[in-house]
């Protein structure tokens, strides 16, 4: 067992703020595999290493005389200690700094004293007055109760909450909400729609800030594109003025060691509703590097003015801003080409008594995502775990549509895919059958039910499997799963210019450097044209 006790009596006099951040950073290492593991996955603990919360730290502009700091779900306290460190380096300190932090793991109370002890030791020797409050409670249920309390005549909160925070830095909780979960319930009652736990935090906090407030936040990126989280997204660009993203190259890296394959980003936004003409993306290739290139995007390139999912594009550099320039000659929506995208309507266990491991008499061939295979459609897939067919009677009718053309994209692109979007055409020629069942891992295409002609379908698949089109959608998407949504948000080449690119190709015969250039061909003779723009290198934070 690794000791993590901190002597509190013997804590020198002479901690540097270097110290107060390598000792956190040496206890957050020391604690990993150390940690109750129950805890660890009950309340999504995940520990910021010291650079990360530096570098958020670093974000802040705060210049008021007294600053009040909200870390919310602190673990060991190491984004508080990061931002009032940062605060007294600078050449102007505050003259008073006060931390409020809340944990709910009993464990970890200790070490936030140890946190909140350095911080008040730094800023002693920095002339500047502090004041740490530790909140032993569930932020959520607390929260909810502050923000219903301030609603109301007489309001009982700490001086400190009633005025709002300056600066919220949060790594908050990552867990899922199930509808019937109280977290869920309590976010609810007042207008707060979360399907993560880390969404609630945000939200609650953005709340708690004072206007003209700022926060940064390490999160997951799905809540940029996720279906789930569009209600926050809108409430969040709503009530926020987004100023800064910081992405890590490396997608697992940042919390390797705890095991966290999210994609995670950094986020810092000032509590205004006057947007910022910029977004300045950041990217780094890991925690460690000192060394990240910086970009400055329109706001209307992150977030589109007519978007109605508001979904947020992080568009890392020139080239990603030539993808923004050359989807944007696209205006055509699939709504124009009066096609639907849907999920596949089979749902495996809903309708496990139809199905069958091999086709057999009064059946129809079920299509998974293990049948796409290079590009083609390859059915049926013998010995495979998967059901290939689906009885087609009567009631599953609902479940089955005509044989005839339709556009198949998975749903969940695997690891060895260097793609995100794979898009495969099914053609009925391969099958006598009348119908066909669309497994629910897929996303397909179609004309109200029904198929699509068949030189349209073919070039929907060349433009959706083109480079461009990964790249425009990996500015939204930053994991692995397609939801027709991402697909229904994308911009589409006008139906004669599909056609024009469906009757030219033989889908199976094209590489993909051949399909992108004739891609480039025919669709793109501007695109080259088009400006980026400011894009540099810069050192440290
Ligand atoms: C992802 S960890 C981050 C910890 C710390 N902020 C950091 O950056 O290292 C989230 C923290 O939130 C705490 N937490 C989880 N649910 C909470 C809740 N409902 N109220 C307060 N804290 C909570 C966890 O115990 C954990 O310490």
């Amino acid at each position: 067992m690794i000791n993590t006790h901190v002597d509190y009596e013997n804590v020198s006099q002479e901690h540097t703020i270097q110290d107060a951040m390598q000792q956190g950073e040496l206890l957050r290492m020391a604690m990993r595999g150390e940690m109750n593991s129950e805890n660890k996955s009950a309340f999504g603990q995940f520990f910021t290493p010291a650079p990360v919360a530096q570098l958020m730290a670093s974000m802040f502009t705060c210049q008021e005389p007294v600053i009040r700091i909200l870390d919310a779900g602190a673990g060991l306290g190491t984004l508080f200690t990061a931002a009032v460190t940062g605060f007294c380096q600078r050449e102007t300190p505050p003259e008073h700094i006060l931390v409020t932090a809340y944990e709910i793991d009993d464990s970890l109370i200790e070490h936030i004293h140890r946190a909140m002890h350095h911080c008040e030791h730094i800023c002693a020797t920095h002339g500047i007055k502090f004041t740490g409050t530790i909140k032993h409670e569930d932020f959520i249920e607390s929260g909810v109760a502050l923000l219903s309390q301030a609603n109301t005549l007489f309001s009982p909160l700490d001086d400190e909450e009633a005025a709002g925070f300056h600066c919220a830095i949060l790594n908050p909780p990552y867990k899922k909400l199930q509808s019937d979960w109280l977290e869920k319930q309590r976010l609810q009652e007042i207008g707060i729609e979360a399907s993560n736990l880390y969404v609630g935090f945000l939200a609650l906090a953005m709340k708690l800030l004072a206007p003209l407030g700022e926060l940064v936040a390490i999160t997951p990126r799905s809540f940029c594109n996720g279906p789930y989280f569009k209600k926050f997204r809108r409430d969040f660009l709503h009530t926020m003025a987004l100023q800064r993203l910081h992405m890590f190259e490396s997608r697992t890296h940042t919390f390797k060691a705890d095991e966290v394959l999210q994609e995670n980003i950094i986020v810092y936004a000032t509590k205004s509703q006057e947007r910022a003409e910029q977004v300045i993306i950041t990217t780094s290739s890991d925690i460690e590097d000192d060394l990240f290139s910086t970009y400055t995007v329109n706001y209307q390139q992150v977030i589109h003015p007519n978007d109605p999912h508001s979904f947020i594009h992080i568009v890392q550099d020139s080239d990603g801003a030539q993808v923004v320039a050359a989807i944007s000659q696209f205006h055509t929506t699939l709504a124009d080409l009066h096609i639907t995208v849907s999920t596949g309507r089979v749902v495996d266990f809903r309708a496990a008594d139809y199905l069958r491991m091999e086709p057999e008499a009064a059946t129809v061939p079920l299509l998974y995502p293990l049948h796409l295979q290079h590009g083609v459609v390859r059915w049926p897939s013998p010995g495979s775990k998967k059901p290939n067919a689906i009885v087609d009677t009567y009631q599953t009718q609902s479940l089955l549509v005509p044989n005839e053309h339709y556009v198949l994209v998975k749903r969940f692109s695997s690891k060895e895919e260097k793609k995100r979007i794979v898009a495969v055409l099914y053609e009925p020629d391969q099958f006598p059958q009348p119908r066909v069942g669309f497994e629910n891992h897929l996303n397909y295409f179609h004309q109200e039910g029904q198929g699509l002609d068949p030189i349209l379908a073919r070039g929907l698949v060349a433009y959706l499997n083109s480079s461009l089109v990964d790249a425009y959608f990996r500015q939204f998407n930053g994991h692995t799963q397609v939801n027709a949504t991402d697909l229904r948000s994308i911009t589409y080449p006008t139906r004669s210019q599909l056609e024009a690119l469906g009757g030219q190709i033989k889908l199976q015969a094209l590489s993909q450097a051949e399909l992108d250039e004739l891609i480039k061909k025919e669709l793109l003779p501007m695109a080259e044209s088009e400006e980026g723009p400011t894009h540099q290198l810069t050192q440290g934070k």
